[in-house]
């Protein structure tokens, strides 16, 4: 996908796939989204798919599969033990790992409740660069706590360092020099979600897993978003210039002593599991996968899905495929900055992310500024992104709000779903909104769960700020859809 220059000059990223399934798309009226917006408690995860015309919510099992995963789906060998299919799995991770065992599981998750249920116990720090939502709830629910460790950098909105996702490697060791009795492993994420996509340096996850190593500490690699953080790898590191992208994925798990993922995100289909070099390892979590997932060959998932992540995993190692989802998340985030929206840069993987705060400055913290803007944009535009902010956090146990560091709007690009005039459409509507941006206001909760709120909690806006986002939008686009 990258090094084609136009003759114009224009930098424009240029597909290097065709088309040849296609789903209808409706775009409902700007009444209709309010009215939608409203029935789902300001919540985008609770609106109905027929109400909405570009779901940016997640890359989450919704990315294109290619000819040849679909083709595989077809030869795949359903049996409850010793599938054919799960063995195809097991020889392409260990093709692309060098990782002996792997156990399967439904999808990352469940991968991160064997790992939890195995080596947390209550007191159990698990450092990381940064959480994600559903690892953190696994060890908080089991009475341990996430030290997040990310360099400063990490949280910063704008900034042109490469590899925010990176550890502190100082705050690392002095962690690990004060309390590694009660560290059981540290977690590395690459790349990362909740900070934007931002990946990690290969010197960065070697140096990490060292660091973790002479302290006698397992390390584990969540590898959900590794398709990014090794374009990420070798566009912009220079130890990498000259390594395949197979070498430096093996470069990675060499250090790893457990690399889990969740299949709808690695190898483009559903699924999920965990895989590692060392027998003793496996011997301690085996027994959890027939309890909670299925049996030891399919783990919960179907067959037709894992042959579709085996082939999936191999077009990981395929630059011009791996790309697509960077560069058109680059393209958005350069035309949004350009315009003067403000975004996370450099632009990362998974999405592009508009900063909240910046946007809704108006908008106070504990009236949840992204979550406003999710709601606002799906008004003004019929686009469904996920709120990545304080909403997306748990409150502490005292019951008061845990402000999150960064307020994001993530607007997630499934690889290889939406053409880039779709994206331009995307781009139109959220600088209509820019320029509108007073008129959108703050939310509370009606309706808060205790764990995962982000996902089913219902909200209102505080003044009916929805009705004057409707009124601009008549006015400035007459009766367009
Ligand atoms: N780890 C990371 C880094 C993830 O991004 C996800 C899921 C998981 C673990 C859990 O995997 O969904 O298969 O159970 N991220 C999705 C998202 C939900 O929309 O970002 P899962």
């Amino acid at each position: 996908m990258s090094g084609i220059r136009f003759y114009s000059g224009k930098d424009i990223p240029l597909e290097l796939h065709k088309v040849r399934i296609v789903q209808k798309l409706d775009l409902v009226p700007v009444e209709r989204r309010r009215e939608a917006m409203l029935e789902a408690g300001c919540n985008t995860f609770l609106l109905k798919n027929k109400d909405i015309f570009l779901d940016m919510l997640t890359d989450s099992g919704v990315n294109a599969m290619s000819d040849r995963q679909l083709a595989s789906m077809m030869v795949a060998d359903d049996s409850y033990a010793g599938s054919s299919t799960f063995t195809r799995l097991t020889d392409k991770l260990y093709e692309i790992f060098g990782t002996e065992y792997f156990l399967p599981a439904h999808q990352g998750r469940a991968a991160e409740n064997i790992i939890a249920m195995t080596f947390v116990r209550p007191g159990s720090i698990i450092p990381m660069n940064y959480h994600f939502t559903t690892t953190k709830a696994h060890i908080t629910r089991l009475g341990g706590s996430v030290a997040e460790l990310v360099v400063d950098e990490g949280t910063k909105i704008v900034s042109d360092y490469p590899f925010k996702g990176n550890f502190d490697l100082e705050k690392l060791e002095r962690l690990l020099d004060e309390k590694s009795d009660r560290i059981p492993f540290i977690r590395i994420e690459a790349g990362t979600n909740l900070i934007g996509g931002q990946p990690l340096s290969l010197e960065n996850i070697e140096m990490t897993a060292d660091i973790a190593h002479s302290h006698g500490i397992l390390t584990v690699l969540d590898a959900s978003l590794l398709q990014d953080n090794l374009y990420f790898i070798k566009e912009r590191e220079d130890c990498a210039k000259d390594l395949s992208l197979r070498e430096i994925t093996k470069r990675i798990s060499d250090k790893m002593d457990i690399i889990y993922f969740s299949g709808r995100k690695l190898g483009f289909a559903r699924g999920g599991g965990i895989a590692m070099h060392d027998k003793a390892l496996y011997m301690r979590m085996r027994e959890l996968v027939p309890m909670f997932e299925g049996f030891l060959t399919y783990g919960g998932m179907s067959v037709r899905e894992m042959e579709a992540m085996t082939v999936g995993l191999d077009e990981t190692m395929d630059m011009s495929v791996i790309s697509q989802g960077p560069l058109f998340i680059k393209y958005m985030t350069d035309e949004l900055a350009r315009k003067g929206v403000p975004v996370v840069t450099p632009p990362g993987g998974l999405g592009c992310h508009l900063d909240a705060s910046c946007f809704l400055p108006h908008v106070r913290q504990e009236e949840y500024p992204a979550g406003a803007l999710a709601a606002a944009l799906y008004v003004a535009g019929g686009v469904r992104g996920m709120e990545r902010g304080t909403i997306s956090e748990q409150r502490e146990e005292d019951g008061s709000e845990h402000l999150a560091a960064v307020e994001l709007l993530r607007l997630a690009m499934p690889r290889r779903v939406f053409t880039l005039s779709q994206v331009e459409y995307a781009i139109d509507r959220i600088v209509w909104l820019y320029e509108h941006r007073d008129l959108v206001g703050g939310l509370r909760f009606v309706e808060e769960p205790e764990s995962l709120r982000f996902f089913f909690g219902r909200l209102e806006p505080v003044t009916p700020w929805l009705d004057d986002i409707v009124k601009a939008f008549r006015r400035d686009f007459g009766d367009s859809l």
